[in-house]
């Protein structure tokens, strides 16, 4: 088109990452690109005599999606005026700026099944009948806030501007053209204003809605602007929000019954999405939580929407099922698995006393471990879960390590879980490490609730409630167990323990020392005598720790030094004040020709330790596998 820049984004704009070029999604754009390019169907708009110069062969492609991504094809960087693609953007400023009630006094929001530019008000009042045709979209921007006509249009080219997430410009002449020749826009203006419908200077309020309509952007800008709206309102490039949740929902909606003007009814009934066209020959269609879609050809067919455009928007909802009314199936299960606390416990080394408690016990402990984002249908799936689970339960762990999000209408069937658990004595511990919005709102102030860091406090912290009810307190960290009570020489008897301690030596260690670390020599065996430890190794790929263990006064750690010696596998990390009596290999190896039976009988009860874990281990896969 006459004034048609080849402006690319990288010159002033957020960076737009691009999608793989040989990507199927490029693929497939190129693909359309090719098969509707060649159409000749459809004129140019000439109303407007600057647009009748735009080349009607032109033709681009461009899709945003959610975390930034650019897909494009043909004139993508092409710029066009946008037209009345800017109308929904600008009734999401007036809405924001004047509140619903009263945007919704003035302008009506009722399809009119009429041109853009009919001249249709309400009989008695004049109220346009939507925000989506001319009528309406005048109005709307002469609600814009502004002390000035020049205020109110720097305001509406700066809101555009945060959708499109670059500075857009005027096409002056583009401007000027309709400025000349916008007679009908003047007359529908005094219309209004002669019914009280609309207050203010109609040449002056003509001219802000003729300059909102001559802003410059690439179908490459419509894709974002529509991502944004697609995104809740937080442009995916700048990261920026530019709109609240709620407004977003209130634009979409008009778009969705008006958007498309003469042609919304059919346009829903195939492409099924929100969507806006302009008669410089611009499409901006949104596919809420999806993608945002941008179509530039400026040959338009009988109903003012742009023939390629169309068919590139109908071909991609047809192909990829888009429409929006289109249900998806039942989605994946919110509860990926089920377990309890008898089957899986904690990291933390427990006594022989406390193993035996959980193994009785521990089934009044379950473990939910949920998936996908919680919306209403999977938050009713999961509370029907976690009813079925409650016979013996007194505490229930919701980890929501996998849940993307929750949304306001599973947080308020969650609450009325939670009063439920709540009246039947049950504690409800939500394993939280991303910290979610909306899980704050579940919390209740009756103690019946907790929310933790990970899945793994939160069992550990519900087994110490468990135990405690059990007269098992945890040891406090300052508790001495010395080397005659270590569970792994329970068997020696005192006359040999006595032997052994001859042979360690004590080592004292404060908070937040490390032992040993990966890749340390495996040189000798540790009885913690007091305090506790943390035993964690990193992920394979090397992103996070994660805790292995935790080890309490009275266990021991670090075994295999004796075993096969070699080098470590993992960080041993002090939690709270501790000391160890350490058993060096070369004292053992002393040991070894000094006293070779009671090195047998330290093996066998390593070994048997071992074996205890290697058999608690089996039954923990068994039950996940489950
Ligand atoms: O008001 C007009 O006539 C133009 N400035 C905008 C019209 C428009 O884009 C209609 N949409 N398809």
């Amino acid at each position: 088109m006459s004034g048609g820049v080849e402006l690319t984004r990288a010159l002033d704009s957020a960076p737009m990452s691009i999608g793989p070029p040989n990507g199927p999604l490029s693929r497939i754009l190129d693909e359309l690109h090719a098969r509707f390019g060649p159409t000749t169907d459809g004129q140019v708009a000439s109303y407007i005599p600057e647009l009748a110069s735009a080349d009607p062969t032109l033709f681009g492609l461009a899709l945003t999606t959610m975390d930034g991504f650019g897909y494009a094809s043909g004139a993508a960087a092409t710029e066009f005026t946008i037209q009345s693609v800017s109308k929904p953007f600008v009734y999401a400023l007036a809405l924001a700026d004047r509140g619903m009630d009263e945007v919704l006094s003035r302008v009506g929001v009722e399809p009119t099944g009429d041109a853009f530019n009919a001249i249709t008000l309400e009989p008695d009042t004049g109220r346009p009948l939507n925000p989506m045709v001319n009528a309406g979209a005048l109005l709307v921007s002469s609600l814009v806030d502004g002390a000035t006509a020049a205020d109110r249009f720097e305001r509406i080219r700066g809101w555009l501007s945060a959708f499109a997430g670059r500075e857009l410009r005027v096409d002056e002449k583009v401007f000027r053209s309709e400025q000349l020749t916008g007679d009908r826009n003047r007359a529908i203006a005094y219309l209004m204003r002669n019914a009280g419908a609309l207050s203010g200077d109609v040449d002056e309020i003509c001219s802000v809605y003729f300059r909102q309509c001559a802003v410059m952007v690439t179908c490459e800008d419509l894709a974002t602007m529509a991502a944004t709206l697609a995104n809740g309102g937080v442009n995916p490039l700048t990261r920026r929000r530019v709109l609240s949740d709620e407004l977003v929902g209130r634009v979409l909606t008009v778009m969705t019954t008006c958007g498309m003007y003469d042609h919304a009814g059919e346009w829903m009934l195939r492409v099924g999405v929100p969507a806006k066209s302009g008669v410089a020959g611009g499409i901006c269609a949104v596919l809420p939580g999806q993608l945002g879609i941008g179509t530039f050809s400026p040959a338009l067919d009988a109903t003012g929407h742009s023939v390629r455009g169309v068919l590139a928007c109908n071909e991609l909802s047809t192909r990829f099922g888009l429409h929006l009314l289109r249900t998806a199936g039942l989605p994946a299960h919110p509860v990926r698995s089920t377990h309890r606390a008898d089957a899986v416990s904690s990291k933390r080394v427990r006594s022989p006393r406390e193993r035996r408690a959980l193994s009785e016990h521990g089934a009044a402990i379950v473990v939910h471990e949920l998936q996908g984002d919680l919306a209403f249908g999977s938050a009713e799936r999961l509370s029907r879960t976690v009813l079925a689970h409650l016979d013996g339960v007194r505490w229930v762990i919701l980890d929501l390590r996998r849940v993307g999000r929750l949304d306001e209408s599973a947080v308020s069937l969650l609450r009325a879980l939670l009063d439920e658990l709540a009246q039947r004595g049950v504690t409800t511990i939500f394993a939280d490490p991303k910290g979610l919005a909306g899980v704050g709102q579940l919390l209740r102030a009756d103690g019946s609730t907790e929310r933790v860091r990970d899945a793994e406090i939160a069992l550990e912290w519900a087994e110490e409630a468990l135990l405690s009810t059990r007269d098992m307190q945890t040891l406090s960290p300052s508790a001495q167990v010395p080397l005659g009570t270590q569970e792994l020489l329970a068997e020696l008897g005192a006359e040999r323990v006595a032997r052994l301690r001859a042979l360690t030596e004590t080592r004292a260690y404060d908070k937040g020392d490390i032992v040993f670390q990966e890749g340390d020599p495996a040189d000798a065996l540790y009885f913690v005598t007091r305090g506790l430890v943390n035993v964690d190794v990193v992920t394979s790929g090397g992103g996070r720790r994660f805790r292995l263990n935790t080890v309490p006064a009275g266990s021991a750690f670090g075994e295999l030094a004796l075993i096969d010696g070699g080098t470590r596998s993992s960080r041993v990390v002090v939690a709270e004040p501790t000391e160890c009596a350490v058993l060096t290999v070369p004292a053992f190896e002393k040991l070894r020709h000094q006293d070779p039976a009671l090195c047998d009988a330290l093996f066998r009860a390593i070994a048997r330790s071992l074996s205890a874990r290697l058999r608690q281990a089996t039954r923990e896969i068994q039950a996940l596998e489950a």
